[in-house]
């Protein structure tokens, strides 16, 4: 498959060193989007380590998707400063809103929502990303128009 190609082709750039596992995923997540569950396999057989190593650095990492993106991607601030100011209810909000959870695609394909760890826009917490764009201040309001607008 087209993703054990990708993953062999890339770990073999890094020559095919188990430490440079993180770069070598970080690469493949940026050719294919995700990183596909096919790939981790080749992946392993090419660095010379377990499935289940493999498997435990791609969950531990909130950096890596599994699946797919959404056509807008909304990073959701989590770190203290937001939760200082509400991130925390923000998220609850959110989910609730869109009926996913963090990490997760709307149903339509329209937003996938993830957490982050500070996004240098502490100053006008709570914070949110959309695509490359950032936003402060995030109230329910001000949420739904991020939204709309995505779905527009
Ligand atoms: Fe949220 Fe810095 S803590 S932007």
């Amino acid at each position: 498959p087209r993703e054990a190609t990708a993953a062999r082709e890339i770990a073999l750039r890094y020559g095919n060193r188990p430490d440079a596992l993180l770069e070598i995923l970080h690469d493949l997540q940026h050719q294919l989007g995700f990183i596909p569950e096919a790939a981790l396999p080749a992946l392993a057989k090419s660095l010379n380590l377990s499935r289940a190593e493999v498997h435990g650095v791609v969950t531990f990492y909130h950096d890596y998707r599994r699946e797919p993106a959404g056509r807008h991607v909304i990073k959701v601030c989590r770190a203290e400063a937001c939760q200082s100011m509400g991130a925390n209810e923000l998220v609850g909000m959110i989910e609730r809103y869109l009926k996913v959870k963090l990490g997760q695609t709307t149903a339509d394909g329209a937003i996938t929502v993830e957490a982050a760890y500070c996004l240098g826009n502490c100053a006008l917490s709570p914070a949110v990303m959309v695509d490359e764009k950032l936003v402060g201040r995030v109230d329910a309001r001000k949420f739904e128009k991020i939204v709309a607008e995505c779905r527009s």
